[in-house]
């Protein structure tokens, strides 16, 4: 008996290893941990949920081939039958035959319960004691488990699980990573073509203008004096013009206002010079976090962005801009009692702001948060390094 324990638990284990040593990928492993769950329990049908923290509850996201048409379609609360049991009291739960006389069991047409009479539900838990997911194995006659094998099997599988998550939570933040050099260097090259047509556009023609006019000016300075002055007059209004159109353009590339008068009074300046009106505002800004100023411009950038936003779409009564130190970072948020909305509902194609602003900040090193849910406001909370933080 013992020696055949050792058989299984063996076969489970590289069966395990198996699984983890092939791509890793998470939708791969759990179709292994099917197989081998199946296998070690002597089960005929197992179902995998997991837990989806996101929108708390727990996700039917891998079954045996008779039960493949469940896959997505069953969600489970906390407490809501014996899998909401067990994932509830980390416990395992084992019901050898007769699952109907158990208080716990719930019928789901998707998963057949007629089929089987012996069930036993095995919460599985990551190394931090967090909710991973559950397995469940059904079994048409009466089956008795043994403890110590749907034990080793529950942390053997939690651990590729885990694993699994691990690499593809890796995965989609290399090609996160690989999309945002791509879409910064486009975005630089655009930047550089926007500024050297409008220095073209702008500044150029102005220049050119200005030498015509003071070409006309010295034509008529020995013969027409008012038409000389006249010509000086209408070069000085084309220079101040083009100083203007120059102002413009440096400031699209580094705000101006963060030289003259730091961050904490160039945001105190942009809430107030955007939000006027009904909005009452509620600043609490720090003067003296220090930050490098590359990170400025991006506090700046995102401020900006989320006040344009809440002028655009919240409707809001009270504004709140907050601006403080916790070292080694700096943070900024930016709330609103408005309409808010569903962060969750894809963007559209013709939003980039939320985008861009999540885009800018992670670049920086920093972490960009957005709270918000229809009819209860909306909160954008910004983490970035500060002094001396670049390299945590
Ligand atoms: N403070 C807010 N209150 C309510 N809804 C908001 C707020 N901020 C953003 N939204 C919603 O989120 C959507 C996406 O915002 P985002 O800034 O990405 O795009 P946008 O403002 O529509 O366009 P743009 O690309 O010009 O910024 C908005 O269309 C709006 O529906
Ligand atoms: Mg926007």
């Amino acid at each position: 008996m013992e020696e055949a324990l050792a058989v299984s638990q063996n076969r489970l284990l590289r069966g395990v290893i198996a699984a983890l040593t092939s791509n890793g990928e998470l939708g791969a492993v759990l179709g292994s941990v099917i197989d081998l769950v199946t296998d070690a329990t002597g089960g005929d049908a197992c179902v995998l949920h997991l837990w989806d923290a996101a929108h708390d509850c727990l996700v039917l996201r891998a079954a045996s081939p008779s039960l493949q048409s469940a896959v997505g379609e069953v969600r489970l609360r906390l407490g809501e039958g014996v899998t909401g049991w067990a994932a509830e009291h980390r416990q395992v739960v084992v019901i050898p035959e007769d699952k109907w006389a158990d208080p716990r069991y719930r019928y789901f047409p998707e998963l057949h319960g007629e089929r089987y009479t012996s069930m036993i539900s095995v919460p599985l838990l990551a190394r931090s004691g967090d909710l991973l997911g559950v397995f469940n194995v059904h079994a048409r006659e009466r089956r008795d488990y043994d403890l110590d094998v749907l034990k080793l099997t529950a942390s053997l599988v939690a651990g590729a699980i885990e694993h699994a998550d691990l690499f593809q939570a890796l995965a989609e933040k290399e090609a996160a990573l690989a999309g945002m050099m791509r879409r910064t260097i486009q975005a630089q090259e655009e930047e550089r073509r926007r500024v050297a047509t409008e220095i073209h556009d702008g500044v150029t023609q102005q220049l050119v203008s200005i030498w015509y006019r003071l070409l006309a000016c010295d034509r008529s300075l020995d013969t027409d004096r008012a038409q000389a002055a006249r010509e000086l007059e209408a070069a000085k209004l084309l220079v101040d013009e083009a100083l203007e159109e120059a102002r413009n353009a440096i400031h699209d590339l580094r705000p101006s206002v963060l030289d003259d008068l730091g961050l904490a009074p160039a945001l105190r300046a942009l809430a107030h010079r955007q939000l006027t009106g009904e909005t009452t505002l509620d600043l609490d800004v720090a003067d003296d976090v220090a930050l490098p100023a590359h990170h400025e411009v991006v506090l700046y950038r995102v401020a900006q962005e989320a006040i344009t936003n809440i002028c655009r779409h919240a409707n809001a009564r009270r504004v709140k801009i907050a601006l403080y130190e916790e070292r080694p970072h700096v943070v900024l948020v930016v709330g609103d009692d408005g309409g808010g909305f569903d962060p969750a509902a894809g963007r559209s194609r013709m939003s980039f702001g939320l985008a861009g602003m999540t885009e800018r900040v992670s670049l920086a090193g920093g972490r960009l948060s957005v709270h918000s849910a229809p009819g209860r406001g909306t909160v954008i909370t910004v983490l970035i390094p500060g002094v001396g933080g670049e390299q945590q």
